[in-house]
């Protein structure tokens, strides 16, 4: 069994059977990071390079930690403190990076499209860890294998996109898992954080929060990007909260358990409450513990390794 692309820019790119072998692999990673030993040998000829052009905490120490228990030799690029401040245009860089002999790219930028330009001239296997507002992946990935553990799989689930879909990444990339893999989607916001014409990609979409929550299995807030909207698009975070933040009274009011969930970072009493954030609804650090996981298994399953997953 083999993934049918060579670098994952993006859910868009994948077939259904694709993020099946991810999820499926990815269990079998789980199994090893339950054990006393963590680590297994099985990329211990590979050298991979964590490119950052953009702020990471999750995403980052995820795939470096994913790396280091596949026995990867790792390294890790910051642009902020690299030679791009002198002007190093993304090509240069990584042509002089790959003159090292590294195997593989993990890649976060803020240009929409730079790791698709980037698999265009390298020969190495990009991993996009997030572009712009076009596409996180494995955040997607990572997001349904959480929701499969907890309820038990995908199929038929309604999940509801809840907060800033219109500059989410998270978003675009979960609209193309759960409609793939047969989950139902609903996106919910204020009208100017949802794109026109989104219904297109197969999702319904709400204004009203209290009736999505209603509707749905499980909630994914996302986070009001501030930093990439350039003009007011609500008028404060206060009325934001009033509105389309998920509050412990809201949750509770309805008349059902739903599953709350959260990429990170949390903007806690904007987009989501710490009462919820933090109760028995939320599954947002197991997210980012399956996050290792499903690293380890696009890292494994873009490298090629015939040998056995565990030795
Ligand atoms: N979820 C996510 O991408 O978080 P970071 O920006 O901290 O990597």
């Amino acid at each position: 069994m083999s993934l049918s692309v060579k670098h994952l820019l993006g859910i868009k790119d994948l077939k259904k059977e694709d993020i099946e072998l991810i999820l499926h692999t990815a269990a079998n990673f789980k199994d090893v990071l339950q054990r006393p030993i963590k680590k297994v040998p099985t990329l211990r000829d590979t050298t991979i390079v964590n490119l950052f052009y953009e702020n990471s905490t999750r995403t980052r120490i995820s795939f470096e930690l994913a790396e280091k228990r596949l026995s990867a030799d790792t390294i890790n690029f910051a642009a902020s403190s690299s030679s791009v401040s002198k002007g190093e245009t993304l090509i240069d860089t990584v042509n002089n990076v790959l003159s090292m002999k590294v195997d593989m790219v993990v890649m976060r930028h803020s240009a929409t499209g730079a790791p698709h330009f980037l698999s265009r001239h390298i020969p190495a296997s990009i991993i996009n860890a997030g572009d712009g507002i076009n596409e996180h992946p494995t955040q997607a990935l990572l997001d349904a294998y959480s929701i499969k553990e907890r309820l038990g799989g995908l199929e038929g689930r309604k999940v509801a996109l809840i907060g800033d879909i219109m500059h989410s990444r998270v978003a675009l990339s979960n609209i193309y898992l759960l409609t793939k893999m047969g989950a139902e989607v609903e996106v919910c916001g204020p009208p100017t954080l949802i794109p026109k014409h989104i219904e297109h990609l197969g999702v319904r979409v709400s204004y009203d929060l209290k009736k999505t929550l209603q509707w749905c299995d499980v909630a994914n807030v996302l986070r009001i990007q501030l930093e990439r909207q350039h003009k007011p698009l609500f008028s404060s975070l206060r009325e934001y909260n009033l509105y389309y933040g998920v509050s412990r009274q809201l949750v509770d009011s309805l008349d059902k358990e739903i599953v709350i969930m959260h990429p990170g970072p949390i903007n806690r009493g904007v987009e989501l409450n710490s009462d919820v954030a933090d109760s028995g609804h939320s599954i947002i650090l197991d997210q980012v513990e399956n996050g290792v996981a499903v690293r380890m298994a696009v890292l494994y399953l873009l490298a090629g390794k015939k040998d056995e997953l565990v030795v």
